[in-house]
C-alpha cells in the first residue's frame, strides 16, 4: 500500500527501452516509440490518480539527434499524434502541459501541436505533465550560465550575488515556477544504471529507481512499485 503522506510531489521519468521491447519482438523501433506513447498516457492518468503534482518526462534528449533521421522524424510524428489526439483528454482530466527544452528546432507541425496544447492547458489546475523535448542537461546549464552573465554585464547583478535561487531560476524549469520542487523521485526503466544528461542540477538528492523493465512495458503498477521503492527510503540530504 502506498503511503499519501509519503507522496513524492513531483516525479521524473526517463523513458528508456522503446528499441530493445521492439527489437525482442522482431518490430521496428518505431514500433517501440508508439508503445511508449501509450505507456506514457496510462502514467500521466496514473500520475493524476496517485494524486503527484508534477511529472516530467524524458522524451528527447539534445543527444537523440545523433540516431537516423529516420526514427528521429518518426519519433516526432508519434508525438504530434500523441498531443493531436490526447489534447481533449488533458483537457478533460485538467493537466497543464508544459515543455522543457529548446522545442525550437523540432519540425514546424510538431512546433505547431506542442503550442496549441500549451495554450490550451495552460489554466489547467491540476497535474503539471513537463515533457522535456530536445532537452539536456548542460544545455540548460549553458543557457542558464549565459543568461545570468548578461545580467552581469549590464551591472544588475555583482558575480558574487549568484546564488544557488538565481542559477535554479534561470534553467529550463525555473519556467515551471519558483513553487515546483526538485524531484524527489527519478525514474529510469530498462535496467541502465545511468541519468544521461537528466535533470544535471535538479537531482543532486533526488531518490533514483531503475526498474528492469523497458518502457512500453512499464505499467501503473510497476509505477506504484517504483513509488513504494521511493517511500522506503530515507532521505538525509546530507544531516545524520
Ligand atoms: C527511449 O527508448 C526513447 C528515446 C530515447 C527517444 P530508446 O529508443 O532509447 O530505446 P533503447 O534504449 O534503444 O532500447
Ligand atoms: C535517454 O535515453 C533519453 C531519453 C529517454 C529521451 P538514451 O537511450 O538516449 O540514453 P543512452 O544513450 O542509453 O545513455
Ligand atoms: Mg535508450
Amino acid at each position: 500500500m502506498l503511503s499519501k503522506e509519503r507522496m513524492p510531489g513531483h516525479v521524473a521519468v526517463i523513458m528508456d527501452g522503446n528499441g530493445r521491447w521492439a527489437k525482442e519482438k522482431g518490430l521496428p523501433r518505431l514500433a517501440g516509440h508508439n508503445a511508449g506513447m501509450k505507456a506514457m498516457k496510462k502514467i500521466v492518468d496514473h500520475s493524476d490518480k496517485l494524486g503527484i503534482k508534477y511529472l516530467t518526462v524524458y522524451a528527447f534528449s539534445t543527444e537523440n539527434w545523433k540516431r537516423s533521421m529516420d526514427e528521429v522524424s518518426g519519433i516526432f510524428k508519434l508525438l504530434v499524434t500523441y498531443v493531436n489526439s490526447d489534447l481533449k483528454g488533458l483537457i478533460d482530466n485538467n493537466v497543464k502541459v508544459k515543455i522543457l527544452g529548446d522545442y525550437s528546432a523540432l519540425p514546424k507541425d510538431a512546433i505547431k501541436s506542442l503550442e496549441k496544447t500549451l495554450t490550451a492547458t495552460a489554466d489547467n489546475t491540476g497535474l503539471q505533465f513537463n515533457i522535456a523535448l530536445n532537452y539536456g542537461g548542460r544545455d540548460e546549464l549553458r543557457k542558464a550560465v549565459i543568461a545570468v552573465g548578461e545580467k552581469v554585464k549590464r551591472g544588475e547583478l555583482a558575480p558574487e550575488e549568484i546564488t544557488e535561487e538565481i542559477i535554479a531560476e534561470h534553467l529550463y524549469t525555473g519556467s515551471l515556477g519558483a513553487d515546483v520542487p526538485d524531484p524527489e523521485l527519478i525514474i529510469r526503466t530498462s535496467g541502465e544504471l545511468r541519468l544521461s544528461n537528466f535533470l544535471l542540477w535538479q537531482s543532486a538528492y533526488s531518490e533514483l529507481v531503475f526498474p528492469e523493465v523497458m518502457w512500453p512495458d512499464f505499467t501503473p503498477e510497476e509505477y506504484e512499485k517504483a513509488i513504494a521503492d521511493y517511500q522506503s527510503r530515507e532521505r538525509r540530504f546530507g544531516g545524520r
